[in-house]
């Protein structure tokens, strides 16, 4: 079966079999019991487990699974529905467990347009989980920074919290193809951090014009959860403050059984020039 993934030794185009993929100069990758297929280099492996490991997979699997970014989610179908056509190909770069994905693939499936996507994540603990998600999805374990996927044979990029990796996305993207580009707002999850820090700080806002892209508009998303107190330890586990929180932080997060808190998201939409 056609794919959209690129062979990680050779480049050329990769053919999705049951329990395999192979490209034409005989290079072979076994995929997963899940689905999802190993394309990442040893080279290019920085750590034994690289990406997020287990139990942060797993807590933003539960918080995601939870609904609270619901709002997010539909925001982004509605952009993809309005900037994508027939038969679409679809990038989620650094994907994680598969939550929008997954919620991107129904959308455009329901709406009738067949679509064709893929997730890339270097976390092999997210990719089982988004493989579960949605079968009819490709997924490989690889770097954003070297995506296995051919250039000019995607028409929406998606980039959610994860890393920027503008050269490859211009790259992967057909020339007038959309990159949407989720980044917190200056005030996301304001009373987690004020309960965290002594002195938090609000996220810069600033619309940056990347080269080879041109702005299209940027879409505010702005919600209010109430997380109780498990939930609330599993949305510190997928933020970055897990690694830079001072204890006596974490111990007045404990001591809460719950939380009001904000969350707003910018999502900037761009859309690829000609060359
Ligand atoms: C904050 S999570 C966001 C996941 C998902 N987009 C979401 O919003 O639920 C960031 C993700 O980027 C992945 N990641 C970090 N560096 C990466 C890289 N160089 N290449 C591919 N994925 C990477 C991590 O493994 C993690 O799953
Ligand atoms: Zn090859």
């Amino acid at each position: 079966m056609e794919s959209l993934l690129c062979c990680p030794v050779c480049t050329a185009p990769l053919d999705r079999e049951a329990k395999v993929y192979t490209c034409p100069n005989r290079h072979g990758f076994d995929r997963a019991k899940e689905g999802y297929v190993h394309l990442l280099p040893a080279n290019q492996m920085h750590s034994r487990n690289p990406g997020d490991d287990r139990e942060m997979a797993a807590a933003r699997t539960r918080f995601l699974s939870g609904g609270y970014y619901a709002p997010l989610l539909r925001a982004l179908e509605t952009l993809t529905l309005t900037h994508t056509r027939q038969a679409p190909a679809v990038l989620d770069s650094g994907c994680g467990e598969g939550y929008y994905t997954a919620g991107l693939y129904e959308t455009l499936s329901t709406a009738g347009r067949g679509p064709r996507m893929v997730g890339v994540d270097l976390s092999k603990m997210a990719l089982r989980r988004a493989a579960r998600r949605v079968h009819e999805v490709e997924f490989a374990v690889a770097s954003v920074y070297h995506l296995p996927v051919a250039a000019r044979s995607v028409d929406l990029v998606l980039n959610c919290f994860s890393p920027l990796a503008l050269d490859q996305f211009r790259r992967v993207l057909k020339p007038g193809g959309t990159f949407l580009y989720v980044v917190p707002a200056a005030e996301h999850l304001w009373q987690l951090k004020q309960v965290l820090y002594d002195h938090p700080y609000r996220n810069p806002e600033e619309n940056i014009p990347y080269e080879g892209f041109s702005y299209e508009t940027v879409v505010p998303v702005e919600t209010v959860l109430q997380v109780p107190g498990p939930d609330l330890m599993d949305l510190f586990h997928m933020t970055p403050y897990c690694w830079k929180t001072p204890k006596a932080g974490i111990e007045r997060l404990t001591a809460l059984d719950g939380l009001t808190v904000k969350a707003a998201f910018r999502i900037h939409v761009f859309r690829r020039g000609e060359d």
